[in-house]
């Protein structure tokens, strides 16, 4: 029998506050008797939740509209929906006459009685931000049985001179620590184990009477939460009080995702980062002293407009020097509207040149990453087992401290925790064996 609403299909590019969004707008659709479907074939609704952030995500999800032409009936509705329908806005409905609606980050309450307009003819673009909104009344319809994403933050108040997210997601705006925590029970109360509170510049957060260490201790003491993660931080934001906090709660997991973008200060200066390159070092450095062990990975942008062949000597040199587990190496993209771009044309750096930058950056982390993996085989830790993994039939878990371990096992452990020893590592991901197997073993001599 056909839903009230009929079936939605929902399609999401970029970052983790887009999985999230997407669950809410499922929510928020189920509420209204639409049925979440796994396909655009045949979907009474299709929506694109887009990524703004560099113009590949942009041009990939161009083509992907293009693409999905051919799956719409007379009575289609085709949604987009994200922080490219934030940018491009009424644009985007006149570029795409298949389109029949753009709707922004904030406008995503008004979906059904947009969809019904839709279908009466009305194409619309919602692009209003709402600084009130936080979809709190709106259940997320989660995709993911294992692991619960959290946002607890939207919009982004820094407004780095490359970053498009502050035109697209609008101030910065925490929800309150009340709300989280019920959110919180909710999802223990549904066996999630795991949670990552999201937000642009997460540690940041302030609700008016809690910071983001009483965040992290609150989340943390819910009961069935092992697990706590956030992401992303800004260097800025790791206050004492947030760094006790994470040492003195036990859930909180040994894995700080820092993004540095650069590590030339005058790079930095001009990116409106408000650090040097010494503060960065400062940062990771108390970060080390109040987790010991932790594991840190980085995002990293080359090819900034005005970055000298010096300046990128400054990236290498710190990415060599602070030794990332991992790093997200991007080539910088103009995003028209942000301050970047106003800089003086001369000063753009050749893709050419961009690009061979990219490539010893990531030949040197690739070299950082693999020299730690293999120190790390042979010993034991807990992971999470959260999928199966793409290959050979293996389960694939992760460590406390976001390593990526490929074991076997069948699809019943999906959720469960368990010991494994690391046996190899193909550079980025390691294979291991369950510890309670290998010593059933019989022992040799
Ligand atoms: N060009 C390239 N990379 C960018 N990022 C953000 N804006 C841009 C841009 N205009 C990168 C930053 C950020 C990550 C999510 O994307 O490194 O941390
Ligand atoms: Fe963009 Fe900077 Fe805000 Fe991150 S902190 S979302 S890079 S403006």
């Amino acid at each position: 029998m056909p839903s009230a609403g009929g079936t939605v299909y929902i399609e999401t590019y970029g970052c983790q506050m887009n999985v999230s969004d997407s669950e809410l707008m499922l929510g928020r659709l189920a509420a209204h008797g639409f049925t979440p479907v796994d396909g655009p074939e045949g979907a009474d609704v299709i929506l694109v939740n887009t990524c703004a952030i560099r113009d590949h995500a942009e041009q990939r999800v161009l083509g992907r509209i293009g693409e999905l032409k051919r799956h719409l009936r007379e009575d289609t509705v085709l949604g987009i929906t994200g922080c490219m329908a934030q940018r491009l806005g009424p644009v985007l409905l006149e570029r795409a006459p298949h389109v029949d609606l753009v709707i922004g980050p904030d406008g995503y309450r008004e979906l059904p009685a947009l969809i019904a307009g839709a279908r009466d003819g009305r194409r619309a673009a919602v692009v209003d931000f709402d600084l009130e909104e936080h979809y709190e009344d709106v259940p997320a319809r989660r995709f993911d049985g294992v692991r619960a994403w959290v946002p607890v933050q939207r919009g982004c108040d820094y407004k780095c001179t490359y970053c498009i997210v502050p035109a697209t997601r609008g101030a910065e705006r925490s929800r309150q620590l009340r709300d989280v925590v019920r959110e919180a029970h909710e999802i223990a109360a549904r066996g999630i184990t795991e949670i990552t509170l999201l937000g642009q510049t997460v540690n940041s957060y302030h609700d008016g009477a809690h910071d983001f260490g009483a965040l992290l201790r609150a989340v943390g003491a819910v009961p069935g939460i092992k697990r706590l993660r956030f992401t992303s931080p800004h260097p800025n934001d790791f206050s004492d009080a947030v760094l006790t906090a994470m040492a003195e709660t036990p859930a909180v997991c040994e894995h700080v995702h820092l993004p540095m973008q650069s590590g030339s200060t005058r790079t930095l200066k001009r990116m409106l980062r408000r650090y040097s390159r010494e503060e960065y070092f400062a940062c990771a450095a108390r970060i080390r002293a109040a987790i010991p062990g932790v594991a840190l990975t980085t995002d990293v942008i080359v090819g900034f407009p005005g970055e000298t062949e010096a300046d990128f000597a400054d990236t290498l040199s710190a990415v060599e020097a602070l030794g990332f587990e991992d790093a997200y190496t991007f080539k910088f993209s103009a995003r028209e509207g942000t301050p970047a771009t106003r800089l003086p044309a001369e000063l753009t750096v050749p893709d050419e040149v961009a690009s061979d930058r990219l490539e010893r950056l990531i030949a040197a982390q690739r070299g950082i990453t693999r020299a730690k993996n293999l120190s790390l085989l042979g010993t034991r830790h807990e992971v999470l087992i959260e999928k199966g993994a793409r290959r050979g039939g293996l389960l694939q878990g992760r460590t406390r401290h976001h390593r990526t371990v490929l074991v076997s096992g069948d699809a019943s452990r999906i959720g469960t925790y368990g010991t494994v020893e690391l046996t190899g590592t193909t550079g980025s991901t390691f294979t291991g064996v369950p510890v309670a197997a290998r010593a059933s073993l019989p022992m040799a001599g």
